[in-house]
């Protein structure tokens, strides 16, 4: 079946800026306490609640949110669109694997995962497939596994055709938390935090306000939700 044409534009658009991107966010956790507070948080319940059970970062660019999880005891792995961020994740973090993939269609078996992280890779979903891929990754889970996702918040889609140096065609769709909310209620999660944290300045990505919520798949003796 022929992909989505805006995974094509997506691929594309990170293969050129693939090396600007990592050199300019390597360093973004260091600065960023509340997203290291609740990606501790984040390892802490997953590691708690399914021990050394696989979490897959989707869309793990440059592997740096994957290290940053690793570092913190999670067994992770990241897949991504493009190749050149694969490469680069590879190359910086040897000891982790990082492969070619889409969000949409994972390569994993039915409740196998006890964690998902897309840390500002949902933005990149046009909102016609968002629901799909969020019950994409209900499937991947394992029952009371955990979803963590991060975004800009907003009602508009910046596309950007330029970015270090290099003709692009990137859609960046801010997400309004309460919609995130419901589509994750709508793919069958229970919400169990959200945080948003006030623009910082900066770039037209810090401009605006940040989004972080983290929702559980039911488990068994749940009692609700529909089935897995
Ligand atoms: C803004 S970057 C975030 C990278 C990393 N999570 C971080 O925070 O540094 C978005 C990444 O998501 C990837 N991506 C976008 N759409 C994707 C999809 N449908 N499946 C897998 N990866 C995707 C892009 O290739 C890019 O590397």
């Amino acid at each position: 079946m022929a992909e989505p044409g805006d995974l094509g534009a997506t691929r594309a658009g990170y293969d050129a800026i693939a090396e600007g991107y990592a050199k300019l966010f390597r360093a973004e956790l260091a600065d960023a306490p509340l997203d290291r507070a609740l990606l501790a948080a984040f390892a802490e319940i997953v590691h708690r609640e399914h021990g050394d059970a696989e979490v897959l970062e989707v869309g793990s660019g440059p592997g740096t949110v994957a290290a940053h999880l690793d570092h913190l005891g999670l067994a992770v792995r990241g897949i991504d669109l493009s190749p050149a961020m694969v490469g680069l994740a590879r190359r910086a973090h040897p000891t982790i694997t990082f492969e070619v993939g889409e969000m949409g269609d994972l390569d994993v078996p039915g409740a196998a995962l006890a964690g998902v992280v897309a840390w500002y890779s949902l933005i990149h979903v046009p909102q016609p497939r968002r629901a799909a891929v969020l019950r994409e990754f209900r499937r991947a889970l394992r029952p009371s596994g955990h979803v963590l996702l991060a975004f800009q918040v907003g009602d508009d889609t910046l596309h950007l055709e330029q970015a270090f140096g290099h003709e692009i065609a990137l859609d960046f769709h801010r997400l309004r938390a309460d919609d995130v909310v419901a589509l994750l209620h709508g793919a069958g999660f229970e919400v169990t935090a959200r945080l948003e944290k006030a623009p910082e300045g900066g770039t037209a990505a810090t401009r605006v306000p940040q989004g972080f919520v983290m929702a559980r798949k039911p488990g068994p003796g749940d009692g609700h939700g529909p089935p897995a």
